[in-house]
């Protein structure tokens, strides 16, 4: 069993990634700025951290074996997502791998977004989304320069929807449902723990068609 950090515990996907990797048998260090909101679970220990403190993330995952980072941008104040990205980096020196979820329309997923939506690929995207996904995308490059393996999960639009078990990371070249539920991604994430199937790799995460 591994010990496993998951960033952004206290989030949509990141409550799923800490409740799957707890019941998996896994020491899961949930990283959460303010760690009372961490779900009381056993296997699970609330770490304060915020991730823009190069300290708080040193004493947090110095000496764990994975990291999975469900990090996200709070709408409209500072981004986190690259910076927070290179600080765990930086200090995870003793970790396998680090998986961390960027969004459908990063980088090459861009035509794959407007595959599947035209509002979502060529309206949204340019606008609403522009700043976070810029960040997003800072981070994926971060993450693929890193000497330390990284598995980057872009993940369609999110739901809150059931666990299905139909999700799964494909290639920006194929097609995949529009929206995918926050269980199902956290699925995914959580499968990697002791997998280096998709070690420096990139896949959107959606259920095929
Ligand atoms: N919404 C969509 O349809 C969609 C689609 C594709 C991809 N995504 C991406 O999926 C990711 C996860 O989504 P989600 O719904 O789970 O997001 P979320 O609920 O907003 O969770 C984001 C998490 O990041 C944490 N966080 C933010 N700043 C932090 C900091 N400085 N230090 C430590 N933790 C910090 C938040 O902590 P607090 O609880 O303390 O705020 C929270 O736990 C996001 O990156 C998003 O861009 C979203």
């Amino acid at each position: 069993m591994s010990i496993v950090a998951v960033v952004g515990a206290t989030g949509g996907v990141g409550r799923h990634v800490t409740r799957l990797a707890a019941a998996a048998g896994h020491d899961v260090r949930a990283l959460a700025r303010n760690p009372v909101r961490v779900e009381r679970n056993p296997g699970v220990s609330p770490i304060a951290c915020d991730v823009r403190s190069r300290e708080d993330v040193q004493n947090a995952v110095g000496d764990v074996d994975i990291v999975l980072s469900c990090l996200g941008n709070d709408r409209g104040r500072a981004l986190v997502t690259q910076a927070g990205t290179q600080n765990l980096l930086a200090a995870a020196r003793q970790a396998q791998r680090l998986v961390a979820i960027s969004s459908l329309g990063v980088g090459d997923s861009l035509s794959q977004a407007r595959r599947l939506s035209w509002l979502y690929g060529y309206l949204v995207i340019p606008t609403v989304l522009r700043r976070p996904l810029r960040d997003l995308g800072r981070m994926e490059e971060v993450m693929r320069f890193h000497s330390l393996p990284t598995v980057i999960l872009r993940p369609v639009g999110l739901t809150n929807g059931p666990l299905t078990g139909l999700a799964s990371g494909v290639d920006s070249t194929d097609t995949v449902s529009l929206m995918v539920s926050r269980a199902d991604v956290a699925m995914v994430m959580v499968s990697l723990i002791d997998n280096d199937h998709w070690d420096d790799q990139v896949k959107t995460v959606g259920v095929p068609a």
